[in-house]
C-alpha cells in the first residue's frame, strides 16, 4: 500500500512541493560554493568569467526559487511543533527566518557587486538582468565584502541547523528531519505533533 502523497503542507508535515524547494535549493547552493571558491582563485581570464558567468545564472536561479518558495509558503499550512520548549522553539523559527534573509541577500550582494564592476547579470546567456546601482570600484569592494560576509553567515547557520535536524533524528527520535523527506525515504517515526494536538 503507497502512502498518499500530497502536494501542500498539513499542520503536520510538509507536502512535496515544500520538501522538492527544500532539497533543490540545498543542492545548488553547494553547487554554488563549488563554483565561487575556485572561480575566485583562479587568475583573471577566460575560464574564471565562464565560471562566474555559471556561478551567477545558479545564484539567480536561487533567488528565483527562494521567491517561489516564500510565496508557496505564504498560501500553506505551516507544520508544527509541539515538542520541546518554548525557547527551542523560538530558536527554530529565528534560524529559518535568518536562512530565509540569507537566501535572498546573498544573490542581491552578488548581483549588485556585478553591476559595481560594471557587469551586467544575465540569466544563462537568456536574460540580461538590470543595473540597480552604478559602476563604481568602492561599491563593488562593498558588494563584494558583504556577499563574502553574508557567505560565511550561510555556512555557519546551515551547518548549525543540520547539526539540529540530525540531532531530533538520533538523539529525540523524533519525526523532525523525516517530515522534510519525501515519502520514498520515510521509515515510521514518533510525530513531533500529533494530529489530536493540532486544531484544524
Ligand atoms: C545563494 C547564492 C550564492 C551563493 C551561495 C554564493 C556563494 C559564493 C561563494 C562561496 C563565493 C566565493 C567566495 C568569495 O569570493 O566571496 C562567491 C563569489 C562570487 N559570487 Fe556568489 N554566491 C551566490 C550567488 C551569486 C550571484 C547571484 C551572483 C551574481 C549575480 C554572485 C556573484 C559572485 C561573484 C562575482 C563572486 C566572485 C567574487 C570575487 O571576485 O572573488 N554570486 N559566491
Ligand atoms: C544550505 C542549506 C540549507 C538551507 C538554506 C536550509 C533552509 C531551511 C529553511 C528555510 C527551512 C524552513 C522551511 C519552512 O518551514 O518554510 C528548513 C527546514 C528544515 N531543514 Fe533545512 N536548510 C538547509 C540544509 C538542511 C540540511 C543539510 C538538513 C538535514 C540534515 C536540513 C533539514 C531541515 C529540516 C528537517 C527542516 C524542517 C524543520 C521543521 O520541521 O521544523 N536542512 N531548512
Amino acid at each position: 500500500v503507497f502512502p498518499k502523497i500530497r502536494l501542500r503542507n498539513s499542520l503536520t508535515e510538509y507536502g512535496l512541493v515544500a520538501q522538492l524547494f527544500h532539497w533543490l535549493i540545498v543542492a545548488l547552493i553547494l553547487v554554488q560554493f563549488v563554483l565561487g571558491y575556485v572561480a575566485a582563485d583562479l587568475p583573471l581570464g577566460l575560464r574564471k568569467v565562464a565560471l562566474l558567468a555559471q556561478h551567477k545564472s545558479v545564484g539567480i536561479t536561487i533567488l528565483a526559487l527562494a521567491a517561489l518558495r516564500i510565496l508557496w509558503r505564504s498560501v500553506s499550512h505551516h507544520p508544527q511543533t509541539r515538542n520541546g520548549m518554548r525557547w527551542q522553539r523560538w530558536l527554530a523559527a529565528a534560524m529559518h527566518g535568518s536562512l530565509y534573509v540569507l537566501l535572498f541577500m546573498i544573490p542581491i550582494s552578488g548581483w549588485l557587486m556585478s553591476s559595481a564592476r560594471n557587469f551586467s547579470v544575465s540569466w544563462f546567456g537568456l536574460v540580461t538582468l538590470p543595473d540597480f546601482v552604478e559602476a563604481d570600484p568602492r561599491l563593488y569592494q562593498f558588494f563584494r565584502s558583504a556577499h563574502e560576509l553574508l557567505v560565511y553567515a550561510l555556512a555557519v547557520l546551515a551547518a548549525l541547523h543540520a547539526t539540529a535536524a540530525i540531532k531530533h533524528h538520533f538523539i529525540d527520535r523524533d519525526d523532525v528531519l523525516v517530515r522534510m523527506l519525501p515519502i520514498i525515504l520515510r521509515r515510521s517515526r514518533q510525530p513531533a505533533v500529533s494530529r489530536s494536538e493540532v486544531n484544524d
